[in-house]
């Protein structure tokens, strides 16, 4: 996964080593997250009459879906305050506001990783954004690797769970309360009715969907077959270097998940073949249409259920 260019964040300058340095920080900008998140909001409501409460995250190559949304108004990150901006590969950096189905949503065409540089609270950062917007559901997708011998690739997988081993948490530090609990509950991360919309509409549209447990690392580097066996033995399925974060920060401020994973390849060591990123964008690509179309029917059934 190359990186054209390095991270940039737009978060305010800060002094300590290793940080990402801010490029379009603003000198009347309050420091803490929420009220950046808040400014955000703000900016993003500037452009838009709509007020979407359904969120949706469109991983490597399956940001096409958003350029389907009627009346959209386009946003690039790097005109948002405080955004991250994506530097990978598939991953446009805009975020579009528009409808489906006359339901109004906000799909961001690509995400940022740990694995461009950007921290753990980065990386949640738009979640954030999205709990100030009052958005009470988010559907995150991205691509995976299947462990499991049924996930071939161009498989379509409801995430049931996530192990997160990427050895960080975007709540790591002060927590603010406006947000959300010091410790809360991730017994039921990927909401169990979600789930079940989306298996039954895949099921419905001839998809064939199955679920499985989502295990994050931090990549940028694919996993070694060894890493492989080792992550079917502690109970993953798919593998992946994003969502976990995201997932951390929805849940932390209550909105409601859905996430689904293209499986893109075999996991490392299944198949007698090396991966690599081109192929993972090609199979996204094959599978776009079927994806899109499960999204169109999840996303009636979602706004039903959280108003
Ligand atoms: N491993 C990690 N991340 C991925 C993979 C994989 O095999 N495929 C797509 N994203």
């Amino acid at each position: 996964m190359s990186a054209k260019k390095s991270p940039k964040t737009n978060t305010p300058k800060t002094s300590s080593p290793g940080r990402i340095v801010a490029t379009n920080s603003t000198s009347s900008s309050p420091v803490g997250e929420y009220e950046r998140a808040g400014e955000a909001a703000d900016f993003i409501f500037s452009q838009t009459n709509l007020r979407p409460q359904i969120a949706l995250v469109l991983g490597s190559g399956l940001g096409a879906f958003a350029d389907e949304f009627a009346a959209a108004t386009n946003i690039r990150y790097a005109n948002i305050p405080h955004f991250p901006q994506s530097t990978a590969i598939g991953h446009a950096g805009r975020l579009a506001i528009g409808k489906v189905d006359a339901i109004p949503v906000a799909g961001m065409q690509g995400r940022v990783h740990l694995y461009e540089g950007y921290s753990a609270k980065d990386v949640a950062f738009p979640i954030r954004v999205f709990a100030r917007m009052g958005v009470k559901a988010a559907i995150l997708t991205n691509a995976a690797g299947g462990i499991k011998r049924e996930f071939v690739q161009g498989r379509l997988v409801v995430i049931r769970d996530h192990i997160n081993l990427q050895g960080v948490n975007p709540l790591t530090g002060p927590n603010d309360d406006r947000f959300g609990l010091r410790f809360h509950d991730m017994t039921s991360a990927y909401d169990r009715r979600f789930r079940e919309m989306a298996v039954g509409e895949g099921n419905r549209l001839g998809i064939g969907m199955y679920e499985g447990v989502y295990a994050a690392l931090p990549g940028p580097s694919y996993e070694t077959p060894a890493e492989i066996r080792y992550l079917r033995t502690i109970g993953a399925d798919l593998v992946g270097m994003s969502t976990v974060p995201e997932v951390i920060a929805a849940r932390h401020s209550g909105i409601r998940v859905l996430g689904i994973s293209c499986v893109t390849n075999a996991a490392a060591g299944i198949l007698d073949q090396p991966l690599n990123h081109l192929e993972v964008l090609e199979t996204a690509e094959r599978v776009k249409g079927q994806f899109i179309g499960l999204l169109k029917a999840v996303i009636p059934r979602i706004a039903e259920a959280i108003a």
